[in-house]
């Protein structure tokens, strides 16, 4: 089966080169904005009232895929799925960014760790209730990890 996938807009950000883009938006203070293309803009509805929303995006700039990766945390390999390593089979990359303003179609956000020009996908809203988990938390290979 193939899935064709209509992006919704496009995720603006200060970093052309993946070398010097941060790693995860929890440790990004950059500002950016998402543009939602004018025929999903209705969908924005209530949106200012979040502080935060998940961004769910295109790799667009990994056209390779690797099984096994060495993650930017870790000296050792991993499996990709283990990781958020941006070379993946289906190159969905996942961002929780803090909602800073909206001026109609475009949402000024913090916390960008994606290129300028990332194809965007979907917006969630952050709801601690459903995507914050404390018990029996287990990190994986993250908690051992060679690099902070
Ligand atoms: C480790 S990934 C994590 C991204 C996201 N927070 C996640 O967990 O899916 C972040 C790295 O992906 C790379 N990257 C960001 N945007 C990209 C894009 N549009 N295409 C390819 N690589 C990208 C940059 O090297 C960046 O430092």
């Amino acid at each position: 089966m193939e899935i064709i996938l209509r992006p919704i807009g496009v995720i603006h950000s200060p970093f052309t080169e993946k070398e010097s883009t941060p790693i995860q938006s929890v440790r990004s203070q950059a500002i950016g904005w998402v543009e939602v293309y004018p025929e999903f803009a209705d969908g924005l509805m209530d949106i200012e009232e979040l502080s935060h929303i998940h961004l769910l995006y295109l790799f667009h700039q990994s056209s390779r895929y690797k099984l096994h990766v060495k993650p930017f945390l870790d000296d050792r390999e991993h499996g990709i799925f283990a990781t958020r390593y941006p070379y993946r089979p289906n190159q969905i990359g996942l961002s929780t960014v803090r909602l800073l303003s909206r001026q109609e179609n475009r949402l000024t956000i913090s916390g960008v760790d994606v290129l300028d020009l990332t194809p965007l996908l979907d917006i969630k809203p952050y709801v601690p209730d459903f995507d914050i988990r404390t018990e029996d938390v287990r990190s994986g290979w993250y908690e051992t990890r060679s690099k902070k």
